[in-house]
């Protein structure tokens, strides 16, 4: 087998609300190509993608590098052999934080999540729910604790946005560079 010497970044798509910010990480991706996009989209997250954009299903396949059945378990992002910088979940629903958060992984989303956790690599969790309730605090918790970075897409100010596509590349830019990729135009307090 011919293995390539691109850093591999596994991206799960899961159903909550924001499924434009796991269609800009794509993108933005694809200006990093020293980097390789292993992609999985739950049924939740399909929904969304028709629901709240104008992006077909397919389209956000053609994003990635690689894409993934969520039933195709035995997969190589299902074991820790298969080298990876690490998972990001954008969005993420409550369904998905509670599967991770309990090692419940009946999917490839949930287990490409668990397998990250056991081999101590980032991950990075864009979680969206409002309000949230104590179930879903307590899970975030357990995840926190053991190292994940838990990432509402939540507003930021100071850069000023003037557009929903800026705030979006602000959240990106925060999640991206905590596996060290720097997204243009990600501006810094006291930098800007
Ligand atoms: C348009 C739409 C928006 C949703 N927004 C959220 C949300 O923000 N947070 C959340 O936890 N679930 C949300 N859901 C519900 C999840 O999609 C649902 O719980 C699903 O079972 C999650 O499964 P998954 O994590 O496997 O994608 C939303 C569903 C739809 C159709």
């Amino acid at each position: 087998m011919i293995v390539n010497n691109k850093k591999r970044l596994v991206v799960g798509m899961s159903g909550a609300s924001g499924a434009i910010l796991g269609i800009e990480l794509l993108q933005i991706l694809r200006e990093h190509p020293d980097y390789e996009t292993h992609l999985i989209i739950s049924k939740g997250a399909e929904e969304t993608i028709l629901q709240e954009t104008d992006y077909k299903v397919a389209e956000v396949i053609d994003l990635a590098d690689k894409v993934y059945d969520i039933n195709n378990i035995g997969a190589g992002i299902a074991s820790g052999t298969f080298k990876t910088e690490g998972m990001i979940i954008v969005p993420c629903s409550m369904k998905t934080v509670a599967g991770i958060a309990s090692g419940y992984s009946d999917n490839l989303l949930l287990r490409a999540a668990d397998v990250t956790i056991k081999e101590r690599r980032g991950l990075a969790l864009a979680t969206r729910e409002c309000p949230l309730s104590a179930i879903h605090l307590r899970n975030m918790l357990s995840l926190a604790e053991l190292g994940a970075f838990i990432m509402p897409p939540m507003i930021t100010y100071y850069n000023k946005p003037i557009s929903i596509k800026d705030m979006n590349r602000h959240i990106i830019g925060k999640i991206l560079e905590k596996f060290g990729i720097e997204v243009n135009g990600f501006i810094r307090w006291c930098e800007g």
